[in-house]
């Protein structure tokens, strides 16, 4: 629905591919051209061979902006700090953005998450271009707070406003008849503001204080009248925790085509009042509004459009701090060349997977790489600003929360970004060696509420066991890696909200109960943090055994059959005596309460929520008893024993889908279309997850049914249109057939691109239903593969090629043997 730029910058963008060099692939090197930062440890890879030869171009940002997806659509380079883009006053906008109309424009800020709940985050930072003000057009009417200033875009023929974006890049016309224009490197956005022809008096609004929540303290700013910069900061409240954090900003203002010499007319304003000739706003009365910040007139280009440039430097260090991060890394204002890196490196990023677009419906090629690209806005590289500690490695932030994104988002960073997820690692491990705890939800160096178990577990094993080799050489630590991992599995945590585990208890109860309060943390979500916890250690046990560590993989592998102390085999489902067997609430004395397996489902007689505000105490988040039941990722064949064998199994699942329990917009429902893998009957999982991509994800402004989650929902839609699901912290993915004759990956650390091509390839049906998609036989470098059911990491180490053979008949199986299964910890566990 809303029109997305194409292909603007390819002039340019080959020009900046053809400046960087070739890379080794271990070596950290950064590359500087108009004084931005590209992408290190890239190698360009053959354009001649490429399928998608610009994978960027086939990237809707748009995709999750309306409908409570939360996506931002805004410019940053990959996983960049800076996300610069446009704020509405829609209710939500989280990530600023809103793509419905109806809603004002209130600036265009710095900083921003993607695809979150919580109070809005992030939207530090806003400037506001004025084409007029009042009906005198002087300085003191203009409308400079948030209410006076904001305006409605310009709405194109289809109802959708006149907005545009692609990777790197966002513009917008506004019903002023101004255009605004974004793009931006790590730590620095460059604005270009066109303002309608004969416009006398060009202004525009620094705001320093509105983040989206109106949460500042402590704001300070100055302006310099001569230059027009602006140095200013506050604190501010976290989006999802107790916590604040402060940031700064440097603003610079340049002529587009001519000088734009000194201000006009200067000075701080307060609420709607700006004030001439006032340098800080320490001259004004700070305490009774908080809104405010600088307005500035500027000179008209003497002959033509006039159009102004703002750079905006932003650090969590000091002002100063931002100010040198502008001036180094966009020294001279070239929009043009700014957009043109940043669109490169998008560009080389998403096409290191390729997909062969053949028969397929083109939207869900945009589909896949618009998916592929919101696994890159988070986690944020605010490297060198970090204000807590001095420390040569990186710093990454905005892990909003290690919860949703550990089961899909880096085992797909694995496949071909490996060099990130070191990095992402590092940071993670200097994070628990100065606090103590591995992150688990942050924002802005701020804790934010834990979801779930101790996530950052899963992450950091997924690295290890997938990249133990190349660890050393990726400046990845592994003995401090697993000291982080004993931290979260041993210590009790000051407080489990925020950080690690309720770990006395769980090492003495081998469960969370749930009639226990204990002083340091909350007595909520028993059931589910008992499963996370059972996974956790699972993930734990991988490293351990990685590592030599024999006894203590043994330890972490029984361990992480915990989850069977919350399984009560005798619950039946209301009204179906055939479904038996839950996960439970349980007392300290060894009983079990009593949850509805409905509880929190669209089924739910109470109508209740499983989310933090719903304060919990009947054990489950953000699920229900009936899919949490599914939730145990790394022992299936346990699970399957539990409910009763296959048949029971399989039921249990059809019943999940067929009255509605399965909960797209919950991660964990996330594996249950996969499950049926698991007993022996792939084609279910085949047809089950494509009926959920065709329900629930498509390219439109509303193609998410719920927040993005980081990029999770976004990794998520990636690996079941590339027909794998990943088991985090194992060597094996579950296999399905991809929507795409071919795919591939290119990784590289490894240096390996790894093929997965249909032989038969006819299309995808459009409901998901049916069709010549199911996977009979599979050959990988030539000779036949001992399960349709799963392949192994070692496919993606040796670069192979994966062949399957597809048919229409949906009871196809894993295989003959046992072996064709899928690994679980109880029938042997993982190599
Ligand atoms: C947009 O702003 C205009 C002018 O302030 C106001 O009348 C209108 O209600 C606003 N729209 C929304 C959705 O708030
Ligand atoms: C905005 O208007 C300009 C012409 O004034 C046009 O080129 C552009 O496509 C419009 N839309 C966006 C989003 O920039
Ligand atoms: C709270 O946790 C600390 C460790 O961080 C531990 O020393 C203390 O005993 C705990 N307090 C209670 C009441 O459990
Ligand atoms: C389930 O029922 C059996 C037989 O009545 C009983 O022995 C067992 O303790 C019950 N288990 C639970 C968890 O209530
Ligand atoms: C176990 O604990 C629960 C909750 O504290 C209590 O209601 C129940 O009576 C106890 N059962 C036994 C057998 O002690
Ligand atoms: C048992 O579960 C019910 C329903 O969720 C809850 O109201 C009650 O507080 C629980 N009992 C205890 C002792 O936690
Ligand atoms: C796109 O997905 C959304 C969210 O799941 C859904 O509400 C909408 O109906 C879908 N649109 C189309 C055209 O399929
Ligand atoms: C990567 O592999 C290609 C061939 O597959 C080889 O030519 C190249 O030298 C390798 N590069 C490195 C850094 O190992
Ligand atoms: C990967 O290569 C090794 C060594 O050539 C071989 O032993 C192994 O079977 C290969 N793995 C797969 C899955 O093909
Ligand atoms: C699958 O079903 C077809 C008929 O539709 C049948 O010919 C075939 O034997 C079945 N295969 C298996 C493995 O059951």
């Amino acid at each position: 629905m809303l029109s997305f730029a194409v292909s603007v910058a390819l002039g340019a963008l080959g020009c900046a591919l053809a400046l960087s060099p070739v890379l080794g692939i271990q070596t950290s090197v950064a590359f500087s051209t108009s004084g931005t930062t590209l992408a290190s440890a890239v190698q360009p890879a053959a354009s001649s061979s490429l399928f998608i030869p610009d994978a960027a171009s086939r990237v809707n940002v748009f995709v999750g902006t309306t409908n409570g997806g939360h996506v931002f659509p805004g410019a940053l380079i990959p996983q960049g700090m800076v996300k610069a883009g446009m704020d509405t006053d829609s209710p939500g906008n989280h990530a600023g953005y809103d793509a419905n109309p109806i809603f004002n424009v209130t600036g265009f800020s710095q900083l921003h998450d993607d695809g979150t709940g919580g109070a809005v985050p992030l939207s530090n930072f806003k400037l506001f271009p004025l084409a007029s003000c009042g009906k005198g057009n002087t300085f003191e009417e203009c409308q400079t707070s948030i209410d006076g200033r904001k305006v409605l875009r310009n709405v194109l023929d289809d109802g959708s406003p006149d907005d545009a974006g692609e990777p790197g890049y966002f513009a917008s016309n506004l019903s002023t008849g101004i255009r605004v224009e974004l793009t931006s490197t790590r730590r620095t956005a460059l604005h270009r503001y066109t303002f309608p022809a004969k416009t006398e008096f060009p202004r525009i609004v620094v705001d320093i204080t509105n983040d989206g929540q109106q949460s500042s303290t402590d704001p300070t700013m100055e302006l310099d009248e001569t230059t027009g910069r602006v140095k200013g900061g506050a604190r501010f409240a976290a989006s999802f925790g107790p916590g604040r954090y402060q940031a700064f900003a440097c603003v610079d203002f340049k002529g587009d085509g001519y000088d734009l010499g000194a201000p006009i007319e200067f000075g701080a304003w307060l609420g709607n009042f700006p004030v001439k000739n006032t340098w800080t706003i320490n001259q004004l009365y700070t305490s009774f509004v908080d809104e405010l910040g600088a307005l500035f007139t500027f000179n008209p280009k003497p002959e033509g459009v006039t159009t102004i440039l703002a750079r905006i430097g932003v650090s969590l260090i000091s002002a100063d701090q931002a100010c040198a991060n502008a001036e180094q890394e966009i020294p001279e204002f070239d929009f043009e060349g700014t957009r043109a890196a940043s669109r490169a490196q998008w560009s080389e990023l998403l096409g290191r997977i390729q997909i062969d677009p053949k028969g397929v419906d083109p939207e869900i090629v945009d589909l896949f790489y618009s998916s592929l690209y919101r696994t890159h806005l988070s986690p944020a590289d605010y490297t060198d600003e970090n204000p807590l500690w001095d420390s040569p490695e990186p710093y990454y932030d905005s892990f909003y929360c290690n919860w949703d994104t550990y089961r899909t988002l880096y085992p797909l960073m694995a496949l071909h970004d490996p060099a990130t997820f070191a990095r992402i690692v590092r940071g993670m491990i200097n994070i628990q060696q100065h606090e103590g705890w591995l992150p688990e939800c942050r924002g802005a160096t701020a804790k934010h509420y834990i979801q779930g178990g101790s996530n950052g577990d899963p992450i950091l094993a997924e690295f290890y066991v997938k990249f133990q080799e190349q660890a050393d050489a990726l400046s990845v630590p592994a003995d401090a890696l697993y000291n982080a991992l004993v931290a979260d599995a041993e210590q009790e945590s000051g407080n489990w909200d925020l950080q690690g585990r309720q770990a006395s208890t769980w090492k003495i109860l081998n469960y969370i109960p749930q009639d226990l309060f204990e002083r340091n943390g909350s007595n909520s979500k028993q059931v589910s943090r008992t499963l996370e916890y059972s996974f956790d250690d699972f993930t734990i046990s991988q490293v351990a055994k990685a590592l030599g560590k024999t006894a203590d993989g043994s330890k972490y592998a029984q361990r992480s059959e915990n989850y069977q102390n919350v399984w009560n085999a005798n619950l039946t489902f209301p009204g179906r005596s055939d479904i038996v067997g839950f996960m439970q609430p349980r007392f300290v004395n060894g009983t079990f309460n009593f949850t509805d397996p409905r509880h929190c489902s669209i089924h739910d007689p109470l109508q209740a929520t499983c989310f933090l505000n719903a304060q919990n105490h009947d054990g489950f988040y953000e699920g229900s008893p009936i899919t949490y039941s599914q939730y145990v990722p790394h022992d299936t064949a346990k699970l399957i024993e539990l409910q009763g064998g296959n048949q029971k199994f399989i039921d249990r699942l059809n019943f999940i889908f067929e009255e509605g329990y399965f909960d797209s917009t919950d991660e964990p429902s996330q594996q249950i279309p996969f499950m049926y893998h698991y007993a022996n009957r792939p084609g279910l999982s085949t047809q089950r997850s494509r009926q959920v991509i065709a329900q629930f994800f498509n390219t439109s402004t509303n193609g998410l049914p719920g927040n993005d989650d980081s990029g999770a929902m976004g990794s998520y839609v990636a690996f079941y249109l590339a027909g794998l699901y990943p088991l985090p912290a194992t060597r094996q993915f579950l296999l399905s057939s991809p929507y795409f004759p071919e795919i591939s990956f290119r990784n590289p650390v490894l240096n390996t691109t790894t093929t997965i091509r249909s032989i038969n390839f006819k299309g995808n049906p459009n409901d998901g239903t049916g069709g010549q998609v199911f996977v009979k036989s599979v050959k990988i470098d030539g000779k036949p593969w001992h399960s349709n059911c799963f392949i192994e990491w070692d496919t993606f180490t040796n670069g192979s090629l994966i062949e399957l053979q597809l048919t229409n008949e949906i009871n196809v199986s894993c295989g003959n043997d046992k072996s064709a299964l899928p690994p679980s910890l109880s029938t042997g566990g993982y190599n």
